[in-house]
Parts: structure tokens; C-alpha cells; sequence
């Protein structure tokens, strides 16, 4: 079998530490593409809703996995058609997607769709498994991480920023919650893989830690 020439960034860390920020410039500045893998678990936990499918239900949650229609265009995620950008954003759709996204059939269903994202010249991928499942042979993989405390700050700003009602508590009992969740469970738990940089972002700015990826990145080069 032959390698894969086609360069991957895989960024991998826990929620609010910004990793979906940084992933997304990075691939501006080397005009490679971009793929938001925590995407797809939260359209899985809102298909499911739709079609009134419990987020416990492996099997049936495998089989909607494989049969939906997502499109990621200019910005916009759309589901069989619709446009449902801003509904998979919410709040209970980040702890559906830390729900589905422990069951290995929605996983193994999810695979295929995800490597087919890795195209012509390069891709950066963000996700909790992308080091460690989905792929492995990552030219480079970053662990972006931060402090609890500065993540339910920084998604508590980022609510007020938009306008909307959030609780400081609630969203810091929330993310340890995912935390335990995406880290404990058995199929892809977040794990730092031995050949990942770690990047602790509690003390630095989006921009120095764009800067910190895309020169580790031109390092390797
Ligand atoms: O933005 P935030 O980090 O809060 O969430 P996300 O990256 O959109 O991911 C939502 C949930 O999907 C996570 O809590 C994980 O449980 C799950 N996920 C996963 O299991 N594997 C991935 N590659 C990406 C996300």
C-alpha cells in the first residue's frame, strides 16, 4: 500500500479550547482545506432528534449516520437541503454530539465520509480522533488544549458575544462532563498520541497559537 502524498494537520484537543479557530485559519493561510469533524456528530444528534431517534440508540443512530445528505458549503452546513448551520451550534447539540459520538457504529460510519475530505494540496482537521483514528498518518498532529476554567470563559464570552443567555456554572459543569465523557469512554477517547505537540493555549492568543502551528508545520517542511 502507498502512502497517502496529500499532507494532513490533525488538531485534536477538548471543547471551547479553540482548536475549531485555529484549524480554520491555518488552513486559510496554506489555502488547504478544512474539515470540522465535530460537525458531523452534532448533525448526527440533530438528525436524530428530527427523526426521533434516542442519542442512546447505537444501531439505529449507525444506520441515520450513513444515510444522511451533508453538504459544508462557503461557511454554511446543510442537511439533505436544508440549512442547519446555526441549530447544530447550540448548546444541546454539543452534548448530543458528545452522546452519539460514543457509540462505534456512528464512528465506523462516519470514517469513510471523513478521509474523503483529504484532498489536493493539503488538509487541516480538527476533531478529538483525527491523530488518533482517522488519520493516522498525519503529517503533523497538535493537541490543543487550555485550562477548564479559561474554556467555560472563553464559550461564556462567546454566548454573551452573541446575544445570547449563558450561566458561568453551568457552562464550566458542562464541559467537565464532555470532558469525562470524550475522554473516558472506550471507542476513540481524546488522547494525546505520542508523536502529537502539545499545545497549551490557557495563556496564549488565537493568533500566537495560528502562528505557534503553522510554524511547527513549515519546521517539518
Ligand atoms: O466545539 P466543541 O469542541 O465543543 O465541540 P465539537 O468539536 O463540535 O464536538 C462535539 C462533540 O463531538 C465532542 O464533545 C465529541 O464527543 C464529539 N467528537 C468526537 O467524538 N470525535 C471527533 N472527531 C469530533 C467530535
Amino acid at each position: 500500500m502507498s502512502a497517502n502524498p496529500i499532507p494532513v494537520i490533525a488538531i485534536d484537543g477538548p471543547s471551547a479550547s479553540g482548536k475549531g479557530t485555529v484549524a480554520q485559519l491555518v488552513a486559510e493561510k496554506l489555502g488547504f482545506h478544512y474539515l470540522d469533524s465535530g460537525a458531523l456528530y452534532r448533525i448526527v444528534a440533530f438528525a436524530a432528534q428530527q427523526n426521533n431517534i434516542a442519542w442512546s440508540h447505537a444501531e439505529a443512530l449507525g444506520k441515520l449516520a450513513e444515510s444522511l445528505q451533508i453538504r459544508f458549503k462557503e461557511g454554511e452546513i446543510y442537511l439533505n437541503n436544508a440549512l442547519i448551520t446555526e441549530a447544530v451550534r447550540s448548546e444541546e447539540m454539543s452534548r448530543g454530539a458528545s452522546e452519539v459520538a460514543v457509540h462505534p457504529q456512528v464512528r465506523d460510519a462516519l470514517f469513510a465520509l471523513q478521509q474523503s475530505f483529504r484532498q489536493s494540496p493539503g488538509l487541516v482537521a480538527d476533531g478529538r480522533d483525527m491523530a488518533s483514528v482517522v488519520f493516522t498518518d498525519a503529517k503533523l498532529k497538535i493537541f490543543l488544549t487550555a485550562s477548564v476554567e479559561v474554556r467555560a470563559e472563553r464559550r461564556y464570552k462567546q454566548l454573551i458575544g452573541k446575544g445570547l443567555a449563558a450561566d458561568y456554572a453551568q457552562i464550566l459543569r458542562d464541559l467537565q462532563q464532555r470532558d469525562l465523557r470524550d475522554s473516558q469512554r472506550s471507542a476513540a477517547p481524546l488522547i494525546q498520541t505520542p508523536d502529537a505537540v502539545l499545545l497549551d493555549t490557557t495563556h496564549r492568543t488565537i493568533d500566537q497559537a495560528v502562528e505557534f502551528v503553522l510554524a511547527a508545520y513549515k519546521n517539518i517542511s
